[in-house]
């Protein structure tokens, strides 16, 4: 069902309750997701972003309650991922005068994935379109998420269309920040931030200052998934700056695999070293953990231990996809260290601490191992390692 946003603005997108894997399965949407998709109904008229290809009967029903999409003259695509354009083939025949908006880098993106001989326009910052009272700005934003990324402004309705940022995967029964749970809104902005922009951070924050330094009167944050930011809308773009700066709370995420018990001794022991020092933290046992939630609390955290057994030479196969998420994501500030038991060849602290030296964190003290299951003596040394640690996260 199409929604008013303000006089002439409609939100025509669609709440997608059930999805609880995006990007194949690679991050988890426990709150399932929506698709933001924008009608600006002026003298002209502009669709800004599409949805799902899925969900692309239920975009072209909003639009018709508000208007016949044939009339619509713009179609502004700020991003190619095709849980934003995926309707653009539908939209395309059904916006038959249509021309297509694109960033000068969306004119690799997004015939890239179409292969089609539409009406394109690519726009470059600061380049302009006006629709009668209301006039769009484009604002190219390379990196955030994508090379093809852009925003757009609309003068007049004084919103802003950030695409990607500032969103979160949540579905909601209404459409704004002050119409539902905040601490769920910001669980999820979080995670979004976490899993998917902390490696351009940079560009994020440098994106944030140049917007800013626009003065554009903002009224309303329309992101393409999840809560439209209308109550103090510049409260998210405060977090991204707190987030994009990377510096994590004093606290810490034990997180390990076992196969008989005897690495998750040695994690609950590091625990009781960190908490002797007061430093809080949290275990998380990946055989039955969700991958992005822990990545979600390192990204907030200073301290990261990992534990694995040794299996065949190697680690646990639990342990090998967050590590490698977490050389992707680059976190910044970290400080860590390595644990666990083995049998006979114990080769895990070495892999470990190699992983942990890629992820960049800075590895506190040499990791604890312990032969079958660990000795008084050996959870001594865990206790140890936390205390350790401990200081480290404390540290300036
Ligand atoms: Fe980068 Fe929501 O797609």
């Amino acid at each position: 069902m199409a929604t008013e946003l303000k006089k002439g603005l409609y939100w025509v997108g669609v709440a997608d309750w059930d999805i609880r894997h995006f990007h194949g399965h690679e991050l988890s949407t426990h709150r399932g997701s929506t698709y933001n998709s924008y009608l600006i109904v002026d003298e002209k008229i502009a669709l800004v972003d599409t949805v799902w290809a899925p969900f692309q009967d239920q975009l072209i029903e909003n639009i018709r309650e508000v208007v016949d999409p044939a009339r619509i003259d713009y179609v502004i695509t700020n991003h190619a991922e095709p849980d934003h354009s995926g309707s653009l083939p539908v939209v395309m025949r059904h916006c038959t005068k249509a021309t297509l908006v694109v960033s000068k880098r969306g004119m690799d993106s997004v015939p890239g994935h179409y292969h089609q001989s539409w009406n394109f326009k690519a726009v470059g910052t600061g380049e302009t379109i006006v629709l009668g009272k209301n006039t769009l700005v484009f604002v190219e934003a390379p990196m955030v998420h994508w090379p093809d990324s852009m925003f757009t402004y609309a003068a007049g309705l004084n919103v802003l269309m950030p695409n990607d940022a500032f969103g979160q995967h949540y579905a909601t029964a209404f459409r704004f920040n002050d119409q539902v749970d905040n601490e769920e809104l910001y669980q999820e902005a979080i995670k979004y931030y976490a899993n998917i922009l902390t490696p351009y951070s940079k560009m994020v924050a440098k994106k944030i200052d140049e917007v800013l330094a626009m003065n554009l009167p903002v009224e309303m944050i329309l992101p393409s998934h999840g809560v439209l930011w209308r109550k103090e809308p510049l409260q998210i773009v405060k977090k991204y700056q707190e987030w994009a700066a990377q510096r994590p709370e004093r606290s810490a995420v034990i997180l390990y695999d076992t196969m008989w018990q005897a690495t998750r001794r040695m994690a609950e022991a590091i625990g009781q070293g960190m908490a002797e020092m007061g430093v809080p933290y949290k275990i998380f046992h990946m055989a039955t953990s969700d991958r992005n939630d822990v990545i979600t609390e390192i990204f907030k955290s200073k301290g990261v231990l990992v534990g694995s057994p040794t299996l065949n030479q190697g680690l646990l196969p639990t342990i090998a996809p967050i590590l490698e998420d977490l050389k992707g994501l680059r976190f910044q500030n970290k400080v860590g260290a390595a644990f666990g038991s083995y049998g006979w060849s114990g080769e895990h602290i070495r892999h470990l601490e190699d992983h942990l030296a890629r992820c960049n964190i800075q590895i506190v003290r040499a990791g604890v191992k312990a032969k079958w299951q660990p000795t008084a003596a050996d959870l001594d040394s865990c206790r140890d390692l936390g205390k350790a640690v401990a200081e480290a996260v404390k540290a300036e």
